[in-house]
C-alpha cells in the first residue's frame, strides 16, 4: 500500500476532528476530559465506548474496539483505508494527494532540527563567553539564577549581522537550509543576515526534546520586545507550548498556564515546575487540548491589565470546550507572576495559587446571561444550572459564601438553593463511584486488545502489562524514549503486539515523525492498532514518571529471560544449563 503524505493526514487530523465525525454517528456525553457513548460495534446498554479528543482516538471498553477517526469510518462506513481517507477529505474539501508521493518534507524537517541545535547551542556558548557578557547581565540583572539559565539552555545572539550564519555554513549547511529553519533571512541583494541580533534567547523545545525555534528579547530599546521565530516546517506556534517539555514531567495534574517566556521561567525557578506559556500569541484551540493531554486542572496566571483579563476570558472559554477545569489567579500589586515573584516571593505566590479563585463568579455571569430572569421560566432554569455549578465547589465555606450569594440575588431561600445543590452533589457522587468502579472492573478484566479467552500466566501477564504501560508511557512521554530504547529492545518484549508497536514507535521518534494516531494508523495492522488505542485509552490522565519507566523495563526484561518450551527445545546443551542455572538463582 503506498504511503500518504504525513503532513496531508496531519492537516486532515485537524480538519476532522474526531469529537465531530463519531457525534455524527454516536451520541456522546462529555464527562471531564472524554466522551462518552453507547458504543455503535457492539450491542450494549451501558456505554462503554471512549473518545478521546486529546489523543484524537477513541476505544471502546466493552469490546475493544479503537483505533483513530480513519479507523472509525472504515468501520463504520465498510471502507478501505484510502477509502475512508477519501470520505474524510470529500467532507472537508481537501483535495487528495497524488498517489504514491513520499513525504518529502520529511528530510528537509531533520535537518531544520540539526540547524536549530545547533543554533541554539551558538547561542548559549556566546552566552558564557566574554562576548556574551551583556546577555549574561541582562538574564542574572532579571533574577534567573546560572543553574536556570543552563536549564532552559538560554542564550545570547550578539551584534554581528552574520555571526549565526558563518557558524552554521562552516558546520556545512546552506543558505537555503538556514532560510528553511527560519534562523536567518534574506538579503536585498543576495547572501543572508541572522534573524536574531543582539537579543536574550530562548530555545522552544518541544515534547521530543527538539529545539524548534526561539523566542528573542531585545535588550535595549531596538525592534519589537520579543521576536519569534516564524512557523515553519517543524514549529507550528499554535500547536505548541514553552517549557511543557519540564511541565509535562511535574506530578501534578494541574498546569499553570501565563502569558510570557520571563513568567515562566521565573515560575519554574521558584519551584512551580507546571508552567507554561503560549509563544507570541493567544491561547489557540489545539493548545487546549495539548494542555488538556497532561492535566485535568489549569490555572490562568496572565497580566493583571485589561488585555490580560480579556485574554482570560476567551481562554476559559477555550478551555470549557475541552472539559478542563479553569482556575484563575487574581493577582494584585504586580503585573504578572515573573514580578510578583520578585516582590512578594515564591511563598506568597503558592498562597495566591492554593486560593485561586475557581471563576465561579465568571460562570454565574454566563448564566445569568444565558436565561431571562425577568420570566419565571428563566429562573427556574438559572437556579438549576447555578445549583450544579455551585454543587461543583470543592471547599465548603466557599460553597456556602456562593450559595448566599445567588439566593440573595434570586430573592429565594438559601436553604432550599442548597438543598438542591446537595442532591447534584449525592447524584455526581453516586454516579462516579459507579463509573469507576466499573472502569477498574473492565481494566482488570479485560486488558485493552488482548484476545479473550486466552490466558496467561504469572510473569508472562505481567510482562504484557508492563509491555504495555511502557508503551503508554513512550507515547505520552517521547522524551524518555531514547533512555528506554537504551535499556530494552524488541526483542526483549514477550507480547508480539507490544513487541510490533514498540518497534514501530521507537522506528518513528528515531527518525524525527510524530507519534500522533493519524499517522501511525497508516503503519499498522488494524488489530496492532485497536491495541494501541486501547493503550492510550488507558494512560488516559496517567502521569507516568521516570522512575516508573525503570520498573517497567525491569518487569520485561526479568520475563523476557523466560523462555518458551520451543526455544528451551532448539537450545544447544550448556545454554541450557546456564539457563536452568539462572532459574535456579532467581529462586534463591
Ligand atoms: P509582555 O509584554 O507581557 O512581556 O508579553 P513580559 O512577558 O512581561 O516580558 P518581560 O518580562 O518584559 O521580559 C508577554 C508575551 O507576549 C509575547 C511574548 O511571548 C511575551 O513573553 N510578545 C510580547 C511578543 O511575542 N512580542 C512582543 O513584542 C511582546
Ligand atoms: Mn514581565
Amino acid at each position: 500500500m503506498p504511503r500518504l503524505p504525513e503532513s496531508f493526514l496531519q492537516e486532515l487530523r485537524y480538519r476532522c476532528d474526531i469529537e465531530s465525525i463519531v457525534s455524527s454517528y454516536v451520541q456522546l456525553k462529555r464527562r471531564g476530559r472524554t466522551l462518552l457513548g453507547l458504543c455503535p460495534f457492539h450491542s450494549e446498554k451501558t456505554p462503554s465506548f471512549n473518545v478521546y479528543p486529546e489523543t484524537q482516538s477513541y476505544y471502546c471498553f466493552g469490546c475493544g474496539a479503537g483505533g483513530d477517526v480513519i479507523t472509525f469510518v472504515r468501520q463504520m462506513e465498510n471502507l478501505g483505508y484510502v477509502d475512508a481517507v477519501k470520505f474524510l477529505a470529500q467532507r472537508v474539501g481537501m483535495q487528495m494527494p497524488e498517489e504514491g508521493l513520499e513525504d518529502p518534507a520529511g528530510q528537509l524537517r531533520q535537518v531544520i532540527l540539526e540547524i536549530n541545535r545547533a543554533s541554539a547551542r551558538y547561542f548559549h556558548h556566546l552566552l558564557v563567553s566574554p562576548q556574551g557578557r551583556p546577555g549574561l547581565e541582562y538574564l542574572t540583572g532579571r533574577g534567573l539564577t546560572v543553574k536556570t539559565i543552563k536549564h532552559f539552555g538560554l542564550g545570547y545572539a550578539g551584534g554581528e549581522w552574520d555571526g549565526l550564519a558563518r557558524h552554521l555554513k562552516s558546520l556545512g549547511y546552506t543558505e537555503s537550509q538556514m532560510l528553511a529553519a527560519s534562523v536567518v533571512a534574506p538579503r536585498k541583494n543576495g547572501g543572508v543576515y541572522d534573524l536574531f541580533r543582539e537579543r536574550a534567547m530562548f530555545p522552544i523545545i518541544d515534547l521530543r526534546g527538539n529545539v524548534i525555534g526561539f523566542g528573542g528579547r531585545t535588550m535595549g530599546e531596538r525592534g519589537p520586545k520579543y521576536l519569534n521565530s516564524p512557523d515553519t516546517a517543524v514549529f507550528k506556534k499554535s500547536r505548541n507550548l514553552f517549557a511543557l517539555n519540564f511541565a509535562k514531567a511535574a506530578k501534578e495534574d494541574k498546569l499553570i498556564l501565563a502569558e510570557g517566556y520571563m513568567d515562566v521561567i521565573a515560575l519554574h525557578q521558584a519551584g512551580f515546575e507546571n508552567a507554561v506559556a503560549t509563544l507570541g500569541t493567544s491561547l489557540t484551540s489545539e493548545q487546549s487540548r495539548l494542555i488538556s493531554q497532561y492535566a485535568s486542572q489549569v490555572i490562568l496566571s496572565y497580566d493583571s491589565d485589561e488585555a490580560g483579563q480579556k485574554a482570560t476570558r476567551r481562554a476559559i472559554g477555550l478551555f470549557d470546550q475541552v472539559g478542563l477545569k479553569v482556575r484563575v489567579l487574581q493577582m494584585t500589586g504586580a503585573k504578572d507572576p515573573d514580578e510578583y515573584i520578585k516582590k512578594f516571593g515564591a511563598g506568597r505566590f503558592k498562597l495566591l495559587l492554593d486560593g485561586a479563585d475557581n471563576a465561579v463568579e465568571f460562570e454565574l455571569e454566563k448564566l445569568r446571561r444565558k436565561y431571562d430572569l425577568e420570566t419565571a421560566d428563566g429562573k427556574v432554569s438559572f437556579l438549576k444550572e447555578a445549583a450544579s455549578l455551585l454543587a461543583g465547589i470543592q471547599s465548603p465555606v466557599e460553597r456556602e459564601v456562593y450559595l448566599g450569594r445567588v439566593a440573595q440575588e434570586m430573592e429565594i431561600d438559601k436553604q432550599a438553593l442548597a438543598l438542591q445543590a446537595e442532591a447534584v452533589l449525592k447524584r455526581k457522587g453516586a454516579a462516579q463511584r459507579k463509573k469507576e468502579q466499573s472502569d477498574l472492573k473492565n481494566f482488570m478484566q479485560l486488558r485493552p486488545g488482548e484476545p479473550q479467552g486466552m490466558p496467561r500466566r504469572g510473569e508472562q501477564l505481567t510482562a504484557a502489562i508492563a509491555e504495555e504501560r511502557l508503551i503508554g508511557l513512550i507515547y505520552k512521554n517521547p522524551d524518555y524514549a531514547a533512555g528506554v530504547q537504551q535499556r530494552i529492545s524488541p526483542e526483549d518484549f514477550t507480547d508480539e503486539g507490544c513487541r510490533r508497536l514498540y518497534e514501530l514507535l521507537c522506528q518513528r521518534l528515531q527518525a524525527g515523525d510524530s507519534l500522533e494516531v493519524t499517522a501511525l494508523g497508516q503503519q499498522l495492522e488494524e488489530q496492532d492498532f485497536s491495541r494501541l488505542a486501547g493503550i492510550i485509552a488507558a494512560s488516559s490522565g496517567v502521569h507516568y514518571t521516570k522512575q516508573e519507566a525503570e520498573d517497567y523495563i525491569a518487569v520485561i526484561l526479568r520475563a523476557s529471560k523466560i523462555k518458551t518450551k520451543e526455544q528451551l527445545a532448539g537450545l544447544p546443551q550448556e545454554e541450557l544449563r546456564q539457563y536452568i542455572q539462572s532459574l535456579a538463582d532467581r529462586k534463591k
